[in-house]
């Protein structure tokens, strides 16, 4: 009997790491998904059984703290068949850098890169072991977009867009496919719970939906594309957020 393959999405209670969990259990993956809202991730979960038929396994866990980090490593050592890990748990922090307490930065960084890190670094071994693999880190166009009050979101996401091509660079070998996904902006949860949904209601963005997000996700993965922007407007954004003259930007971006 062949082994079913799982799939580890962190932050599937909703948007992007909903969608990516609907889209693997709708190609046969076994889930690990993460969370910290119970009552709704678990409603996610039974959701998924009963339209796909597949094993989903809940994980309660603050990825800002060693325990919750554990938790998943732990779930990681113990899942001999991880084909997939998509770190995608992640939120936003309005504030200038010197208003907010280091303490708020450093758990920022922690759930959007050492996590990650960690996760990555354990479920390797496995998936070198069997010449395959998925590693999906949702990054964002915040990546190209230094701003007051970005720092340590933008810095996070840049951090992992680097790494992330120098994984490739280490593993393509070994068959195993990685991506950064950078969005814009997508309607989720994000800036409800970031606080400024209003604001952003009232400013005229590009917005996209998850799942044509994960669409774009998984496209990007079968052309071997390792840094993924979806949508035209977003990869329109990103050429000119790079080709800008520099002060012209920082004229543009420094205005709060
Ligand atoms: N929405 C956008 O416009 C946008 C644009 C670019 C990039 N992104 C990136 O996309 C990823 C997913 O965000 P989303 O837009 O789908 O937002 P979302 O709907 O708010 O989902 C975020 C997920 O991350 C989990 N999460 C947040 N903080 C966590 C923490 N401290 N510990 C553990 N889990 C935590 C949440 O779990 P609970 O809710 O259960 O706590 C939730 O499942 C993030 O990495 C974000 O940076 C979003």
């Amino acid at each position: 009997m062949t082994e079913r393959k799982m799939a580890l999405i962190t932050g599937a209670t909703s948007g992007i790491g909903r969608a990516f969990a609907e889209r693997f259990a709708s190609m046969g993956y076994d889930l690990i998904i993460t969370g910290r809202r119970q009552k709704l991730i678990r409603k996610v979960a039974r959701e998924i059984t009963a339209r796909h038929g597949v094993e989903v396994r809940v994980v309660i866990a603050e990825l800002s703290d060693e325990a919750g980090v554990r938790q998943v490593l732990k779930e990681i050592s113990e899942c001999a068949a991880l084909a997939a890990l998509v770190n995608n748990a992640g939120y936003g922090m309005d504030g200038l850098f010197s208003e907010r307490s280091i303490g708020e930065h450093l758990a920022l960084a922690g759930v959007m890169v050492t996590a990650p890190l960690r996760f990555i670094h354990a479920a390797l071994p496995g998936m070198i072991a069997r010449r395959e693999g998925i590693i999906i880190n949702v990054s964002s166009l915040g990546a190209w977009a230094p701003a007051p009050s970005n720092g340590v979101y933008g810095g996070s996401k840049s951090f992992l867009n680097v790494f992330t091509e120098s994984l490739h660079l280490e593993v393509r070998h070994y068959g195993i496919r990685v991506q950064a996904l950078c969005p814009g902006f997508t309607s989720t949860d994000f800036h409800r719970q970031m606080g400024v949904e209003k604001e952003m209601q009232e400013i005229r963005v590009y917005w996209m939906k998850p799942a044509g997000v994960v669409d774009y996700s998984m496209k990007c993965l079968e052309r071997g594309r390792v840094i993924c922007v979806p949508g035209l407007v977003n990869r329109a954004l990103r050429a000119v957020m790079a080709f800008l003259p520099r002060k012209l930007y920082y004229r543009m971006a420094g205005k709060r």
